[in-house]
């Protein structure tokens, strides 16, 4: 097993191996007081992992309770959070207790949320079961839930007390989904690593690949938790991601569209002399290794109008992430009047 300790508001490990599901209530029963736990999970996950998890945690001594939700993003709404508060109170669970996020992004970003405001805030751990949930979004503490006019415009930085990655979880996704995570690999690969991105076009190990992953994000993550600074590197693919995702209607995946925000941003940076054709082709090349899409049939205009309306736009402001070669990347501010000459 390899554990990663992140130094942010609050400290915690990340520890990542295998068969790791069935240590959750040991390692619970260390961290917090009470003993009441509540899993929440969505459908698919929960027939998969919430017998072990349940188990894990009553013989540590937890009374549990399981909250479950529909699969898929639209369950990170307005309405599915108070659900899950409504259900914790009616649990009579208390400040001393615990949640539990068993699932990938949509889980983890609920349930930190729900953390956070519950009772003013109480303890959580993540057990991020898809690729993408490991490497990114369960470690950090950005929680959030979606409204209506956008993903993630409602959420709080909240770090949670533990993360535990059990890599044998990955068996059992379905190939798109572990190629959305794959995504997420690569950009870290391009951001900071150049072995990581060389060890993506061979044979890599899994355990490997989330441990290096998780401690570019910690370094991260240590050095700006906030965002107002290099946490922003993490965005790499995503302005022009979002913005293509918004317009897809949730029928493109997050990870296909940052492949696409990855491929648009590469090709921009050649055309603005930042890096050169072969960086953009070994990016290009490695994208498509994973069967990630570099293209869309959106038009650049309604990429472009959807842009201007991210949240990471900051007033008349936006920072674009640019590679200069595979394993190193730029903040670039940019004023949203000069977008469109980023958008090929
Ligand atoms: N997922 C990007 C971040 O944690 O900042």
């Amino acid at each position: 097993m390899n554990t990663i300790h992140v130094s942010a508001s609050r400290g915690y490990d990340v520890k990542i191996g295998h068969g790791l599901l069935p240590t959750l209530g040991a390692e619970a029963a260390k961290l917090c007081k009470g003993r009441t736990a509540c899993i929440v999970s969505d459908d698919s996950v929960a027939a998969l992992y919430e017998k072990t998890a349940r188990a894990s945690l009553e013989a540590a001594g937890f009374s549990v309770f399981t909250y479950v939700f529909p699969h898929g993003e639209q369950s990170k709404s307005g309405e599915n959070f108070l659900m899950l508060l409504r259900f914790l109170a009616q649990s009579h669970l208390t400040r001393a207790d615990l949640l539990v996020a068993l699932g990938g992004g949509v889980t983890g970003d609920l349930t930190g949320f729900a953390a956070s405001c519950y009772l003013r805030g109480i303890a959580y751990i993540q057990v991020p079961t898809t690729l993408l949930a490991m490497v990114d979004s369960s470690v950090g503490g950005k929680t959030a839930i979606d409204l209506p006019e956008g993903k993630n415009l409602c959420g709080a930085f909240y770090q949670p007390y533990l993360v535990l990655c059990d890599i044998d979880a990955l068996s059992t996704l379905p190939g798109e989904i572990f190629r959305d995570g794959c995504a997420e690999v690569i950009k870290y690969g391009v951001l900071g690593s150049r072995p990581l991105f060389d060890a993506l076009k061979g044979d890599y190990d899994l355990m490997e690949v989330v441990t290096r992953c998780v401690q570019m994000k910690r370094d991260i993550v240590e050095e700006d938790e906030f965002d107002n600074g290099a946490r922003q590197l993490l965005n790499l693919g995503h302005t022009l991601g979002h913005a293509i995702e918004a317009n897809s209607d949730l029928t493109l995946s997050h990870g296909q569209c940052v492949a696409i925000g990855m491929a648009k941003i590469a090709e921009a940076a050649v055309k603005h002399h930042i890096c050169s054709a072969q960086t953009r082709d070994e990016i290009l090349e490695v994208l498509q290794k994973f069967g990630l899409p570099t293209e869309t049939d959106q038009s650049r205009e309604s990429i472009l109008a959807t842009a201007l309306g991210d949240k990471k736009r900051r007033s008349n402001t936006l920072t674009l992430i640019v590679p200069q070669k595979v394993g190193e990347c730029i903040l670039h501010p940019i004023s949203i009047e000069e977008l469109p000459d980023w958008l090929l």
